[in-house]
């Protein structure tokens, strides 16, 4: 077999590990080890690659790999959950600007007397430099709005839409110019650069700190594409099938986000929705929903939850901030201990990225047989006796079924207020992330648990245990 051959063999082995690897993270019990499965493709395609180019500049590559691995690896132990979003966001500027560079530098390459551009190999350069400089500037416009190094607000002007068009025609123009009549002209092509730049950063700066999240999404498949296409600027099949993968990815997983909120993507994008801090809330004034709200001491919630038949937890945004899962657990193995029965209520947006709710409670171990999605629990709220409430407030907001005016009007919701008792848990009456008022917490079910999730909880497993 010649070696060619094997190559292509491996290359077809790590493509297998890499669409298992993707597959295995739909459910949190196999996620890590495809996880391991799609690094060990990666390990395989890189090895090869190494192999097949005979350990060219390996030095350069081994310093470069080590620098990489020692940043990613420090910054993956140390950043918070709730930090995620930009962590993955400034992770996906680098894979763009990552396979920019990879253009770029096969376009000095070619300027060479003795090398000439094929038509294919200079589509592929000006893609890659597109939708990678893109990627990059984007993605670090999303990392300082989510990071609070900019402002998080939506920043807007006049003529935005038409101002990004024209930047996306003029690279696409002056791309065709440089690839069919004028290879060499390498002025025109630091100006398809600094426009690719200018276009990722003008393209992110209108949308809110709010949709952040979807977006960093959206760039993430982004940088798949550029991705492909620096396997198409190298000729590296592996390079263009992990770079797809990720482009539908991301792709996929944008549209999950969009459909849980009930927005299109294009609102996203363009809608310029979205309050300034991810998070912070807003304050709640005498809205609409404004009524009597009651409160409730940990005593007195501790009982109700010790003598109640069933309980679903319903974990938001609040819940990670507090990191109270490991608390929520204890509580839970309290109450099964009293014969109470079980669950948790997943929105598939609650918290801040996909997945969230089921990474928070997997890390303390909740069993996963206890964990429901929306659509599997939604009917179940009216035959429970308690459902709490922990930091979570959008996703229980009963506006969404009825108030056309509302931004979160037409989202899915958690039927919370369909249960014979609600307890909420949150520090004060400061509205979520879409920043507006919640009836549920004015509902005479209701009854307010303020504080720190964590204490609250806490608080709430020593009352339970002494009922
Ligand atoms: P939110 O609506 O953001 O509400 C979180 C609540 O947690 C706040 O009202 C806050 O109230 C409370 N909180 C914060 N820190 C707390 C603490 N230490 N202890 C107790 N409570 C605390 O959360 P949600 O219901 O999970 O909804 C998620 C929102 O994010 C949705 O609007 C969704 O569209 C949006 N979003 C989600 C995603 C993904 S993929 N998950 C992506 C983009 C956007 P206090 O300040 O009064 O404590």
């Amino acid at each position: 077999m010649s070696f060619f051959t094997l190559a292509n063999l491996s290359y077809l082995v790590a493509a297998a590990l890499f669409i298992f690897g993707l597959k295995r993270l739909q459910s949190p019990t196999t996620a890590r080890s495809g996880n391991v499965m799609a690094a060990a493709g990666m390990a395989l395609a890189i090895i090869v690659t190494l192999l097949e180019t005979d350990f060219a500049n390996w030095q350069l590559i081994l310093v470069g790999a080590i620098i990489g691995a020692l940043i990613g690896g420090v910054s993956a132990q140390a950043v918070q959950m709730t930090a995620m979003p930009q962590m993955v966001g400034i992770f996906n500027g680098f894979g763009g600007g990552a396979s920019a560079l990879v253009a770029i530098s096969e376009f000095m390459r070619l300027l060479s007397p003795q090398l000439t551009m094929s038509n294919d190999s200079g589509v592929s350069i000006i893609l890659g430099t597109l939708i990678g400089g893109v990627t990059f500037s984007g993605s670090m416009v999303a990392f300082a709005k989510l990071q609070g190094l900019m402002t998080g607000a939506p920043i807007t002007w006049p003529l935005q839409k038409s101002l990004n068009s024209a930047l996306l025609l003029a690279v696409l123009a002056l791309g065709s110019y440089v690839v069919f009549f004028d290879q060499g002209n390498l002025t025109v092509f630091y100006v398809i650069i600094g426009l690719a730049l200018v276009l990722g950063v003008t393209s992110v700066i209108p949308i809110g700190g709010a949709d952040m999240p979807v977006v960093i999404s959206l760039l993430n498949s982004y940088s798949g594409l550029a991705a492909a296409a620096a396997g198409f600027v190298v000729d590296n099949r592996v390079l263009i099938i992990a770079g797809s993968l990720v482009g539908a990815s991301g792709l996929i997983l944008t549209n999950i986000m969009c459909v849980g909120m009930n927005r299109s993507l294009a609102n996203v994008l363009f809608g310029a929705v979205g309050t300034a801090d991810v998070g912070a809330g807003g304050s709640v004034g005498a809205g609409a929903a404004a009524g009597t709200v009651r409160d409730v001491s940990a005593e007195e919630a501790g009982m109700i939850l010790a003598y109640a038949n069933s309980v679903i937890f319903v974990p938001g945004y609040g819940m990670a901030v507090a990191q109270a899962q490991h608390a929520v657990r204890e509580l839970a193995d309290v109450l099964k201990g009293r014969g109470v029965r079980v669950s948790y209520a997943i929105h598939p947006v609650a918290g801040r990225m996909p997945g969230h709710m089921n990474v928070l409670l997997a890390e303390a171990n909740v069993p996963y047989d206890e964990l429901f999605d929306m659509d599997d629990i939604n009917d179940d709220f009216k035959n429970t006796t308690v459902a709490v409430v922990i930091g979570a407030n959008d996703v229980v907001n009963p506006a969404a079924r009825h108030d056309t005016t509302s931004p979160l009007y037409g989202m899915p919701i958690l039927n919370v207020d369909e249960s014979e008792h609600i307890i909420v848990l949150k520090r004060s009456m400061r509205a979520g992330f879409a920043g507006v008022e919640n009836e549920l917490f004015f509902h005479p079910k209701t009854m307010m648990l303020f504080g720190d999730a964590k204490n609250s909880v806490t608080k709430l497993v020593s009352e339970a245990k002494a009922a």
